[in-house]
């Protein structure tokens, strides 16, 4: 079913500046949920605290998935329940190859889905998935074999996270601005990607700056976000709107745009 719920939701950083100031969202299996704002809005802060990030407080309101508070859960207790949060800025792990990395991520979920029992995906299985999702995604397979994101270029970062999301097939994705740093084509391979995880199994809040992405991407909501606030909602016209008008609209007085 994979519900989920942004009830009022306040994030402050640690210092008490409060970023996200009351956000109400209901993302169902399916959905494509945009939230278009501009630099410095809030946008990776919410992201962040959806998933659960130690430098962010929630100081209001709740995140529900299937009616239960996400609250008092882990970052990886989240994501075994089915949250799954793409990076705007991958963190690089010197040491952990992109195999093994992607293989331990798929058996700490089976972990916890076994009731904390190892269960391993067999070798030939984890080959065969990986296979397939690089040749879709269009990841090159000397990726493999190197650490991490450990000097990797941003599309090369991009791919290997939405890699992961194909591998690990969440109930709700929240990517943050999957599309910066990627060309065209990769742009197009990689939303297409996406989008075609997209469906009963799983709903997506893609958090963007512009509207390109939703070229491959259809949005069923678009929520314009500014200064921690969803200050308008509407469809895939929106976007297209702001692509053309901008967020100064948006804004509240005194805030100047820099998007
Ligand atoms: N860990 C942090 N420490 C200090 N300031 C932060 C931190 N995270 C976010 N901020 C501040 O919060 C505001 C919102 O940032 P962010 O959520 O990254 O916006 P966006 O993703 O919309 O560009 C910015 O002013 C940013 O400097
Ligand atoms: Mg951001």
């Amino acid at each position: 079913m994979a519900l989920l719920e942004i009830k009022d939701l306040h994030v402050a950083l640690n210092d008490g500046t409060e970023i996200v100031r009351g956000i109400d969202l209901i993302v169902r299996p399916g959905e494509v949920h945009a939230i278009m704002g501009p630099n410095g809005s809030g946008k990776s802060t919410l992201a962040y605290a959806l998933m659960g990030h130690p430098s962010y407080e929630i100081s209001g309101g709740d995140v529900l998935l299937d009616g239960e508070s996400l609250l008092p859960l882990g970052a990886d207790e989240r994501a075994q329940k089915g949250l799954f949060l793409a990076f705007q800025y991958p963190y690089a792990v010197p040491g952990v190859t992109v195999s093994s990395f992607l293989r331990s991520a798929m058996n700490a979920l089976r972990k916890a889905r076994a009731g904390g029992t190892d269960d391993p995906i067999p070798i030939p299985e984890f080959r065969k998935d990986l296979t397939a999702a690089m040749e879709h995604l269009k990841v090159p397979r000397e990726l493999l074999g190197r650490y991490l994101n450990d000097g990797f270029s941003g599309g090369e970062k991009k791919r290997i996270e939405i890699l992961q999301m194909a591998l690990l097939r969440p109930q709700i994705a929240v990517l943050d601005e999957t599309d910066s740093g990627l060309d065209i084509d990769a742009l197009k391979t990689i939303a297409g990607g996406i989008s075609d995880l997209v469906g009963p199994e799983m709903g997506a809040i893609v958090i963007t700056h512009y509207q390109r992405i939703l070229n491959y991407i259809h949005p069923d909501f678009v929520h314009v976000f500014a200064a921690g606030r969803f200050v308008a909602e509407g469809d895939a016209e929106l976007a297209k709107k702001l692509e053309s008008e901008g967020y100064d609209a948006y804004l509240p007085e005194g805030i100047p745009g820099d998007g």
